[in-house]
């Protein structure tokens, strides 16, 4: 999409009603004939803009697509989102993210896909991706922390998701150790943490965020290990996706402020309020076979569960499958 339609995009939604075509030709630049042209291309995408002689344009409906200019018209924050990569297709936004990043792309760089035809998936597994419907979507850090406390954006993310689903719908997300998005206690999002780091610092981490938007059950493959869903399948409602993901980088970029001036504490005490977990009994199963359980009391600085055993020890578990009993 061409700069200016996302500039005219912007305007539609800052205005209310009907926007002048003088007002848009002041802030694009250009002359009134001209705007016409970046009108017709967005009309071309599927926008149906209305234009009455003497009133201006108005904005009716957007399509179901995410677009580079759509998302960056709901961009606030100062560092996530200032550059941002839209592809139709990829094999994975975090490979594409990873590639960039190694070459230097500044931090906060976004990359989003339509669709990945090789998503990728915690512990090597396949992160099912078909077009129109998702948000996939790998964002490149550069903090000064140490390469065992990378774990701590993870968590970052999954608040982020979690108060962007609150934002856009009025399903209850809860997050699930390590760092699965739920809704009724099937998974709706996943996040994929992966760096460069040398011993002593890290060069930079991505940030892969998965959220299913508006899948429908039959895209789903029947094999999947645990139950998943989409929030249009729990809401009944259409996500706009892109809308979805402007909140969602925007509330990724004020925890990261945050984070980089005070610390994991915040991030870590959100996290567990919205834990399902939160200060209950749970068992943690490895390969299937039940290994350790206690109450849950939070998570350590590098991202290990922490569980109180009936004896009063604590114990550190770092991987694993939680079940809330
Ligand atoms: C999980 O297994 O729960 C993590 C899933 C992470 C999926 C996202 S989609 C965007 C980014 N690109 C990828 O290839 N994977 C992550």
């Amino acid at each position: 999409m061409h700069p200016k339609a996302g500039t005219i995009l912007r305007l539609f939604r800052t205005e209310t009603g009907y926007v002048s075509g003088q007002h848009i030709s002041r802030e694009l630049g250009v002359s009134r004939t001209a705007i016409w042209k970046h009108i017709s291309a967005l009309r071309n995408d599927g926008y149906f803009i209305e234009a009455v002689p003497s009133r201006g344009y108005r904005l009716v409906s957007s399509p179901d697509n995410i677009y580079q200019g759509e998302v960056t018209a709901h961009l606030e924050g100062a560092r996530i989102g200032q550059r941002l990569e839209f592809m139709k297709t990829t094999a994975s936004t975090n490979a594409d993210a990873f590639r960039l990043a190694e070459d230097g792309v500044m931090e906060g760089t976004v990359v989003l896909a339509d669709s990945q035809s090789g998503g990728k998936g915690r512990r090597g597994r396949v992160w099912v991706s078909p077009a129109g419907v998702n948000l996939y979507c790998s964002v490149v850090l550069r903090p000064a922390i140490m390469p065992h406390e990378a774990p701590q954006l993870t968590f970052l993310s999954a608040v982020a998701v979690a108060r962007a689903i609150e934002q856009t719908t009025t399903l209850i997300p809860e997050i699930k150790w390590p760092n699965d998005l739920l809704i009724s206690g099937k998974k709706v999002a996943g996040l994929l943490n992966e760096m460069s780091a040398e011993t002593d610092g890290i060069n930079f981490v991505v940030l892969g965020i998965g959220v299913n938007l508006n899948m429908t059950s039959d895209q789903f493959p029947g094999d999947l290990r645990h139950p998943a869903t989409s929030l249009f399948i729990e809401s009944g409602v259409k996500v706009d996706r892109s809308r979805f993901t402007g909140i969602m980088l925007n509330e990724l970029d004020r925890l990261y402020a945050d984070f980089l001036a005070h610390g994991f504490g915040p991030v870590r005490e959100e996290w567990q309020q919205r834990c399902n977990a939160n200060g209950r009994q749970v068992l943690v199963s490895d390969s299937g076979t039940e290994c350790s359980g206690g109450q849950f009391i939070g998570i350590d600085s590098d991202g290990a569960m922490l569980l109180r055993s009936g004896d009063d020890r604590l114990h550190r578990i770092t991987c694993g499958d939680v079940r809330v009993i």
